[in-house]
C-alpha cells in the first residue's frame, strides 16, 4: 500500500515534532565568594550532587570559588539580570538589593543556630523568599548556618569597647554592619569581600568580622593574630538562584533545584555543628589568640541594640517586622 509506505514516516515525524521537548542536558554555573573549604562550599556541593542525582545526571552544576565570577554583590546583581544561574553569598550582600531581608541582620536578634534555622525555615523567611525575588529578581533556595562573626584583629587582643579605639575594621558595604561599629564608637571601612584579603595583609586595615570556619577558608590566620568572641550577628549564607533561570526551566526540574536547596540547607546544619569547634581549635594551634568580651558582651549589646534597631525599622518594612522575629523566637 503505497499511501501507508509514504504517509506513516510523515505523520511520525511530525508527532514526534509536536511532542514536548525531552529536557536538555545543563551545565549551570554557581559563583562562590569564599575559597573552597569553607561553608559556602559544602553548601554548594552538596546542593550540586542532589541536583545532579535527582535529575539523573543530566544537569551538572558548575561551581567556581573565590570570587571568580565576581564580588558577591556583584553575582547578586547578575543572578538579578539573569547572566548568572546560581551563587552563595552572605546574607548582609543581599541586604542591599532587597532590605526587608535585614531583619536577620539586625545585631543580637539571632542569639544561636537553632534561631537562625528557625527564623529562616518559618514564616519569616518564606516572606523574605518573596521579597527577595520581587526587589532583586533571586530566589533564596538554600541557606548555609555558618556561625557567628567573630572579630579578628592583627593590632591588639579587643576584650572592651574601649580596646576597639584606633583598630580599623573592614565590614561589608552594609548599612547595617556600619552603623553597629558607629553605635560601638568607631567608623569601619565598607569594602568588598574580594578586596578583603589583601587588605588585612598589607595593613589597609587591622581586623575584620566572619564566622571561624570563613576565617579558616580564607586563611585570614596568616594575617590576624587575635579573635574576638562576639556574637552579634549569626552569619547566612543563602544559596541563591537566577529567578529567570528558575522560571525557564520545567516543572520537573524546578522540583529538583528546590529539593536540592533543603537537603543542602540540611547539610549545611550539621556540617556546622560538626566542625566549628574543631576549626576553632586549630586556629588557636595555629596560633591565633582568643578571647571573649569581658563585660560578657554587655555594654556591646546594650549599645548596639539601642541605636541600631531604631534606625532600621523603616527599611526592613516597619518595626512590626522586627517584633515579629522576637515573638518567633519567643522574646
Ligand atoms: C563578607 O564579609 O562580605 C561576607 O561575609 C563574606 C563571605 O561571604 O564569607
Amino acid at each position: 500500500n503505497i499511501r501507508k509506505t509514504v504517509l506513516m514516516p510523515v505523520l511520525a515525524a511530525a508527532s514526534l515534532m509536536m511532542a514536548a521537548p525531552a529536557t536538555m542536558a545543563a551545565t549551570f554555573k554557581m559563583a562562590i565568594g569564599d575559597a573552597a573549604g569553607g561553608t559556602q562550599w559544602e553548601l554548594g556541593t552538596s546542593f550540586a550532587k542532589s541536583f545532579s542525582d535527582k535529575t539523573g545526571g543530566k544537569h551538572k552544576v558548575d561551581l567556581f570559588p573565590n570570587g571568580q565570577l565576581g564580588d558577591e554583590q556583584d553575582t547578586v546583581n547578575n543572578a538579578g539580570m539573569g547572566v548568572l544561574d546560581f551563587s552563595i553569598v552572605a546574607i548582609n550582600n543581599i541586604t542591599p538589593f532587597s532590605p526587608t531581608v535585614g531583619v536577620l541582620t539586625l545585631p543580637y536578634v539571632i542569639q544561636s543556630a537553632e534561631e537562625a534555622k528557625l527564623l529562616t525555615q518559618g514564616d519569616i523567611g518564606k516572606e523574605l523568599v518573596e521579597n527577595t525575588i520581587r526587589d532583586a529578581g533571586v530566589r533564596i533556595i538554600g541557606w548555609s548556618y555558618s556561625g557567628f562573626r567573630v572579630l579578628t584583629n592583627s593590632k591588639r587582643p579587643i576584650k572592651t569597647l574601649n580596646d576597639l579605639k584606633g583598630v580599623v575594621i573592614r565590614v561589608p558595604k552594609n548599612e547595617i554592619m556600619i552603623a553597629t561599629y558607629q553605635a560601638w564608637g568607631i567608623n569601619p571601612t565598607p569594602m568588598a569581600w574580594s578586596e578583603t584579603f589583601t587588605a588585612l595583609q598589607q595593613r589597609v586595615v587591622d581586623g575584620q568580622d566572619n564566622p571561624y570556619i570563613t576565617v579558616s577558608a580564607m586563611k585570614f590566620n596568616e594575617v590576624q593574630k587575635y579573635i574576638t568572641n562576639i556574637r552579634y550577628l549569626f552569619s547566612l549564607e543563602p544559596l541563591i538562584v537566577s529567578e529567570q533561570v528558575f522560571q525557564s526551566q520545567k516543572p520537573d526540574v524546578q522540583q529538583a533545584i528546590l529539593e536540592a536547596g533543603r537537603e543542602a540547607t540540611e547539610h549545611s546544619y550539621r556540617f556546622l555543628l560538626e566542625s566549628e569547634e574543631k576549626i576553632r581549635a586549630d586556629l588557636a594551634a595555629k596560633g591565633m589568640e582568643i578571647s571573649d568580651p569581658a563585660d560578657g558582651e554587655k555594654e556591646w549589646i546594650e549599645k548596639a541594640t539601642t541605636a541600631v534597631w531604631p534606625k532600621f525599622h523603616k527599611s526592613i518594612g516597619g518595626k512590626d517586622k522586627l517584633d515579629a522575629a522576637l515573638k518567633a523566637l519567643g522574646r
